[in-house]
């Protein structure tokens, strides 16, 4: 994508990854919270760079158990959306768990988040679960979540040298 490059979080993305979830979510992650995902286990996460002025403009927060690799999170910065770094995020995602073993990548995503799950639909995630009430709202209202889930391509073994 023209104009913005991946690469993995550094310690210095974490504030604006904050920043950019509590501008995205009701459940704002602080700085701290997002540190304690990064910790666990098979926790990655790739940031989308403007690669001029170098700001993180979205993130993908992932998690690989064995060959399933989930996407905990993936939010870009509300001035941005709409031209493409989140569908970059998620086709870096999908790459990056793909190289790293995983056979089948899912996700959980609100039933009314009509953007996110167009985004997810082209990238050829389907429905596979859905929980009732799942999450609750500022306002009280709940909505569903929505399990969703595509096999992964396998990457070729790039011989060495
Ligand atoms: C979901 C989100 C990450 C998408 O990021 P983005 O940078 O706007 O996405 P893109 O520009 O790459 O668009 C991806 C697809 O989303 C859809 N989309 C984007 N903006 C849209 C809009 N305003 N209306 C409808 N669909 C839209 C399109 O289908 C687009 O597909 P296309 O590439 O074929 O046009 C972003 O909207 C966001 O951060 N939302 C808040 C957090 C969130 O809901 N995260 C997902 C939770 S599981």
């Amino acid at each position: 994508m023209t104009g913005y490059e991946l690469s993995m979080v550094e310690e210095s993305d974490i504030g604006i990854m904050a920043r950019i979830h509590a501008l995205s979510f009701d459940d704002a992650w602080t700085g701290a919270m997002i540190r304690r995902i990064l910790a666990m286990p098979g926790a990655h996460g790739i940031v989308a760079r403007h690669e001029r002025k170098q700001t993180v403009s979205g993130f993908a927060l992932l998690r690989q158990a064995a060959d399933e690799c989930e996407v905990l999170s993936l939010a870009v910065s509300p001035d941005l959306r709409g031209d493409g770094v989140g569908g970059f995020l998620l086709d870096g995602a999908m790459e990056y768990a793909s190289v790293a073993g995983a056979i089948k990548l899912f996700l959980e995503v609100a039933e009314d988040n009509d953007v996110a799950r167009r985004l997810y639909e082209g990238r050829g995630l389907a429905p596979v679960g859905r929980r009732p009430d799942y999450y609750t709202r500022k306002d009280g209202t709940t909505a569903a979540a929505l399990t969703m889930s595509c096999p992964l391509e396998a990457q070729a073994v790039r011989a060495p040298g």
